[in-house]
């Protein structure tokens, strides 16, 4: 039995990781395997119900964990942390918009904007952590994205950053599907 691209694109990632946990080879893996790849498809399920963008489970181990990631049409993330660990981008389809932000001072003030949004079109790849900002994300334009996220290490909280004060609150991450099945609500 043939193994499925995504199976193998996996199976590169957890070498990768188990050779170094800094993952030096991610960005260029993940940039091969969307390029050349489409079978990321049936992770790709967008909520129905079209309040908020989904997360939808490829893999997880305690290296890593795979998301597909779907956009609707102005679906926002709220201003988020990565809780320390890293985090790569890439684009399935669509367009994505991310607009990092300085962390707070404490002051109660606005948060800081740094630099301009930068579009990412399908086929390309990001990379941020902690050391580098905050950051939003959204489709750019009127239509729905699709995007590939890897952390490592996992995590399922991360804090979420009043745009307004600066106000940090937790947030528990969820998942809207698993392994291709819907986690019933
Ligand atoms: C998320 O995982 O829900 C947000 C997207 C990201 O930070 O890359």
């Amino acid at each position: 039995m043939s193994t499925e691209p995504i199976q193998h694109f996996v199976e590169q990632l957890n070498a990768e990781f188990a050779r170094d946990m800094r993952g030096p080879n991610v960005l260029a893996l993940l940039e091969d395997y969307v390029a050349k790849h489409d079978d990321w498809r049936r992770f790709a399920m967008f909520r129905e119900d079209g309040t908020r963008y989904s997360r939808n489970l490829v893999e997880r181990n305690d290296a890593y964990e795979l998301l597909v990631l779907c956009w609707g049409p102005g679906q926002t993330s709220p201003i988020h942390n990565h809780e320390g660990q890293n985090c790569w981008m890439a684009i399935l389809e669509g367009a994505i918009e991310e607009v990092y932000y300085r962390f707070p001072d404490g002051s109660g003030s606005p948060l800081a904007q740094v630099g301009e949004p930068t579009t990412y079109r399908a086929g390309q790849a990001g990379y941020i952590s902690d050391e580098i900002a905050l950051h939003l994300i959204r489709p750019a334009g009127e239509a729905p994205a699709v995007s590939l996220h890897l952390y490592s290490r996992p995590f399922d909280k991360c804090n979420l950053y009043c745009p307004e004060t600066g106000e940090v609150t937790l947030c528990r991450l969820g998942y809207h599907s698993r392994h291709g099945e819907l986690v019933p609500a």
